[in-house]
């Protein structure tokens, strides 16, 4: 498993030399700041596409693919159950709350990001497909589960097939939904945190990422200035109107991928401002991760790269170059949970 693990993911260098693009420019609707620049891909041409996507990878950690079958529906019906849970009072939002709560169901303003809590971010965790780790509202709201499972899988479907094009196989890998929801801030509020989501890197493999759903009196509205996801400090987003008659989904990288390329491939740093226009905001992450006993090799990794890991590796992983998923998962965990132990916030 470890050494068809590693060999599939070197083939990646293999297809790094981009050929004639066979993508569009970015998709963004955001004009308060210049956006990033973000490669759109079709679904249909996702194989022949594979040089361009690995050179994105490396640029930048992220694309955009349009065309995933189903979405868009899928998506519209998430979001319309997702927003009925985040209207269902605390007591009934509690029983979702599970025991390891930074894995499974749900929560609210439990991670903290350089020394900040993200108070109004909620998240509401489950494996896909789904299993019997999973939590779910069966009284209060019986149709997340389909709704949500719906749309997991459709986008982690989707993450499958652009893995094997960056050198990764599905067979050893596994998706962990996480539905998102950035509480609108009250005027006047102010928990001395500028964002609903901290700065940084999603910890696992490859995260798929349905684009943001903002909402202000109950209707939807378009991304409000200086608010929303950015990555590498500059905003990326497109309207939920696109995004759902496109079937447009997002996939980025994440700090796996870069410590066993040895820093070759970009974990991209993502953050999520808060709307102070009173909106709120919905989206859906899946992370796609390898099994726990796969073994991450990051021997021969620069001085930069284990510096930038050291917070998390031990000195005898360091001396190794080499950690399994189950420790890393851990430990990134607790760096982003420290009241994991503790009664959760509802
Ligand atoms: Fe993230």
């Amino acid at each position: 498993m470890k050494q068809r693990f590693i060999l599939l993911l070197l083939g990646m260098f293999a297809l790094a030399t981009p050929t004639n693009c066979a993508a569009s420019a970015c998709v963004t609707e955001v004009s308060d700041e210049a956006p990033i620049e973000i490669k759109l891909f079709h679904h249909s041409t996702l194989t022949e596409s594979a040089p361009e996507i690995v050179a994105e990878f490396k640029r930048v950690g992220f694309i955009a693919v349009e065309g995933v079958p189903g979405f868009g529906d899928a998506y519209q019906q998430f979001l319309a159950t997702a927003r009925i849970f985040a209207d269902l009072s605390k007591e009934e939002q509690a029983v979702c709350t599970g025991a390891t709560y930074a894995a499974r169901g749900w929560s609210r303003g439990v991670e903290v990001f350089n020394g900040k809590t993200d108070t109004y971010k909620g998240s509401y965790y489950a494996v896909v497909p789904n299993d019997s780790s999973n939590v779910w509202p069966d009284e209060s709201l019986p149709q997340l589960r389909n709704a949500y499972q719906n749309v997991a899988t459709i986008v982690l479907e989707a993450g499958k097939q652009i893995l094997p094009l960056v050198g990764f196989t599905h067979e050893n890998v596994k998706g962990l939904g996480r539905m998102l929801h950035y509480k609108s801030v009250a005027g006047g509020e102010d928990d001395g945190n500028a964002n609903w989501c901290g700065d940084h890197r999603d910890h696992g493999v490859f995260t798929c990422l349905c684009p943001e759903a903002f909402y202000r009196d109950g209707e939807v509205v378009s991304r409000p200035a200086n608010s929303g996801l950015y990555i590498e400090g500059r905003p990326v987003g497109i309207p939920l109107e696109d995004a759902i008659s496109r079937n447009v989904v997002f996939f980025q990288m994440g700090e796996v991928i870069e410590l066993m390329t040895k820093g070759d491939v970009r974990a991209t740093n993502h953050l999520v401002k808060k709307a102070t226009d009173g909106s709120e905001l919905f989206a859906l992450a899946v992370f796609v991760d390898p099994i726990d006993e796969v073994i991450i090799n990051f021997g021969g990794s620069s001085a930069e790269i284990i510096d930038k890991y050291k917070d998390r590796l031990t000195e005898e992983e360091i001396v190794s170059g080499i950690v399994t998923f189950d420790a890393w998962n851990a430990r990134s965990l607790a760096k982003y949970n420290p009241k994991e132990l503790a009664p959760p916030t509802v």
